[in-house]
């Protein structure tokens, strides 16, 4: 990761010492100190934990907040549990920070993970209140026809759980692979979720990769690779919060 700078004044709301609004005007009047040198520019980018920030004499301690995506391979379990002689998903970030997963996705699960130590953020980002939809792409074992999938309404039942997929759409259908390749949209963030459906279908989910989270997709972003997020997604994403 480059250097994590932020903005002197958000990093003091940040540590809760006063809003963004007031640490202005704290900075502007000549109390905010950066490594011990007076600092009365509003734009002064700082590195929380790194730089030693003072108020009228006194340090105040920050705990940057951190929002990663990652492109989650095959075979990592992606839980801030740890489980003995499995790789963990947490190996893959070099922050050294403690952050954790939002959500989940099963091991064999491959694509877009978000990581955070905003404990906020992962309420808002998880919780099926919020409605954020994930979408999926989805390879299901043999040929699959169209009009078995086609006409999903309602509610879906697998084991006495009910599930409601907000839309499936058939793709294609590899020969080589003997798989057919479909995009599901769900909201509800239930364990297993996208292949219980398909299995209430009589369908294996032989691969399962999440392709977007709400405005959120993979884009670029390499296989095992992590990314911050910018303001603008985090914006988004904790702006579902403030809708219900
Ligand atoms: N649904 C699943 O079945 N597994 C995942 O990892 C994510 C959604």
């Amino acid at each position: 990761m480059t250097d994590n700078l932020q903005r002197l004044q958000k990093v003091i709301a940040a540590a809760g010492i006063t809003s963004r609004r007031k640490a202005e005007g704290l900075i502007s009047s000549g109390q905010v100190y950066v490594n011990g040198k007076q600092t009365t520019e509003l734009g002064t980018k700082v590195r929380p934990l790194v730089d030693e920030i003072s108020i009228n004499g006194k340090t105040i301690i920050v705990q940057p907040k951190i929002y990663l995506m990652l492109n989650k391979p095959k075979g990592y379990v992606a839980s801030s549990r740890s489980f003995p002689n499995q790789p963990s998903v947490l190996e893959l970030i070099k922050n050294k920070e403690r952050i954790f997963t939002v959500g989940r996705l099963d091991k064999d699960t491959t694509g877009l993970l978000l990581l955070t130590n905003d404990g906020n953020f992962d309420e808002i980002v998880s919780h099926p209140r919020y409605q954020i939809q994930k979408k999926y792409r989805v390879g299901l074992r043999g040929k699959v026809a169209l009009d078995s999938l086609k006409d999903i309404q309602g509610p879906i039942y697998w084991e006495g759980e009910a599930y409601n997929p907000i839309s499936i759409k058939l793709l294609n259908f590899d020969k080589k692979e003997n798989l057919s390749f479909a995009e599901i949209i769900v909201a509800e963030g239930k364990n297993h979720e996208v292949k219980n459906i398909f299995e209430a279908f009589g369908f294996k989910v032989i691969t399962l990769q999440r392709i977007s989270l709400g405005k959120l997709n993979l884009g670029s972003l390499k296989i095992g690779q992590s990314r911050p997020l910018t303001n603008k997604e985090i914006g988004e994403l904790i702006s579902y919060g403030k809708k219900k």
